[in-house]
């Protein structure tokens, strides 16, 4: 596995350029790989061959675009396993996981094929006043043009998938930086895209140096920019992006109330292990704050803690791993240091805490004061807090209380309680009955506040991708 040097893409065409990223196992920490690093003459290339290629893109059916995107899904299907390994290995992401990826990726496309077939416009009256009596209108969406892209290290396949798919679906030509740390999902899906009669100049797949990787924010043949990553990368970015419109997918530090009223502790227990430490809390929806009611705080704490101390940590590739190891030993550092930080001013650890490496087991802390950097800035590691809370409001206050807005979760059975839940919680998305980390690719998915701005989810990346393009009919026999 890995077994081959990777190209980059650049206009289609794979490129095995000299300079080079070395690629390694996040378990072992041996080079497993290399991939072709383009410089910035390259991405220049790149982006020149995607203006190009825009009007042959915008001639093409969508139904062609459609049967660009099953081909896709089909060989997704076939190299599922290979492209799971693949994951496995650069990101450190447990075998289970990988795989779950993987379908993620398949479903993602699959939505865009559906989606391509489906962008209508609408026709509108304007007789709404003399002036116009004998006007109509109708408009219809067109590509915003060649759009740059930067995906994060936590989901190499499916977050990168979340702008390919809609890119192809509307018709857009597209440059794409992957992380650094986990090129290799992105390579594949540019394997498998070189594949497909894309018209040449329509993809770019280009690992790259931080320096090299301005053009992606700051060069003006660019129309959108649509950014995964870190908060303080992406909102500076936006900074940089000129008069482009971005999209931000950026970070949170996830809440989730379990209200009394919660019968089914052990799925409650059960659903927030998963939501807080699959790939060891790397996702931007990870749970990180969790308020559970004082009447069922001791039994769920004793339930919980009890099943976290219990979670199987170890080699990535192996079946029953829960826990693998981060993507560097500095960002488990950086969090051993936060739960440090935490304990120092006097909250209880109540299991985990130890740092080996790249790894750190699952922790859960209690009594964490509100300055905590546990609390108030985005954890992206296997670390949650736990509290008490006496009233519903109060705890819908404490959600809000933070300076990120992703998703929220909330357990609870009554209905008036979440719809005030989903009044009230200053996110992007509220999910009742299970935990704030729960996603399907067809959702609207982005946050608000420091969270980031734009929606994904195909449907919604799309009309990021689009803009409306109107044509007004004056009927002059009727003038
Ligand atoms: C993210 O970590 O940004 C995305 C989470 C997901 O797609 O499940």
């Amino acid at each position: 596995m890995l077994d081959k040097n990777y190209p980059y893409y650049l206009a289609n065409q794979a490129v095995f350029a000299n300079e080079q990223l070395a690629v390694t196992d996040k378990y072992s920490g041996e080079v497993v790989t290399h991939v072709a690093m383009a410089d910035v003459e390259a991405i220049d290339k790149a982006i020149g061959a995607a203006v190009a290629s825009q009007a042959a893109l915008t001639r093409m059916a969508p139904y062609e675009r459609q049967n660009i995107l099953m081909h896709c899904v089909k060989r997704f299907e076939e190299r599922s396993e290979e492209m799971a390994l693949a994951l496995c290995i650069e990101a450190g992401k447990p075998i289970k996981d990988a795989r779950g990826e993987v379908q993620r990726l398949i479903d993602t496309f699959k939505i865009a094929a559906e989606e391509s077939v489906r962008q209508n416009g609408e026709m509108l009256n304007l007789e709404i006043t003399p002036r116009a009596k004998g006007y109509s209108a109708m408009y219809k969406r067109v590509p915003i043009g060649p759009c740059s892209f930067i995906s994060p290290f936590n989901f190499p396949l499916n977050l990168a998938a979340h702008k390919i798919a809609p890119a192809i679906a509307t018709g857009c030509p597209f440059v794409l930086k992957p992380a650094s740390r986990t090129p290799i999902g992105a390579l594949m899906i540019g394997e498998i895209l070189a594949e497909t009669n894309l018209p040449k100049g329509a993809f770019s797949i280009l690992p790259c140096s931080r320096d090299g990787a301005d053009l992606f924010t700051t060069d003006e043949r660019f129309k959108l920019l649509s950014f995964t990553g870190s908060p303080d990368v992406g909102w500076a970015l936006k900074a940089k992006a000129g008069k482009k419109p971005v999209v931000l997918e950026l970070g949170g530090n996830a809440a989730c109330i379990v209200d009394e009223d919660t019968e089914d502790l052990d799925d409650a227990v059960a659903r927030i292990i998963f939501g807080a430490f699959y790939q060891s809390g790397q996702s931007c929806i990870g749970v990180q704050r969790i308020l559970v009611h004082e009447n069922i705080y001791e039994r769920f704490k004793l339930e919980f803690v009890k099943k976290v101390a219990a979670l199987q940590m170890g080699d990535p590739k192996d079946e029953d791993t829960f826990i693998g190891p981060m993507i560097a030993e500095s960002e488990a550092t950086r969090l051993k240091s936060w739960i440090d930080e935490a304990v120092s001013k006097g909250s209880t650890l109540l299991t985990g805490g130890e740092q080996t490496g790249a790894f750190l087991e699952a922790t859960v802390l209690e009594r964490v004061p509100n300055d905590a950097l546990i609390n108030t800035e985005e954890a992206f590691g296997p670390v949650v807090t736990l509290a008490p809370f006496d009233d519903f409001d109060s705890a819908i206050e404490e959600v809000n209380d933070s300076k990120f807005g992703l998703q929220a979760g909330i357990f609870t059975r009554d209905l008036y309680k979440a719809q005030s839940a989903w009044d009230r919680l200053d996110v992007g998305g509220v999910v009742i009955g299970d935990v704030p980390s729960f996603r399907v690719d067809n959702m609207p998915y982005g946050g608000v506040k420091d969270s980031g701005i734009g929606r994904e989810g195909i449907r919604y990346a799309m009309e990021d991708m689009t803009e409306i393009r109107l044509l007004v009919i004056r009927d002059v026999s009727r003038g």
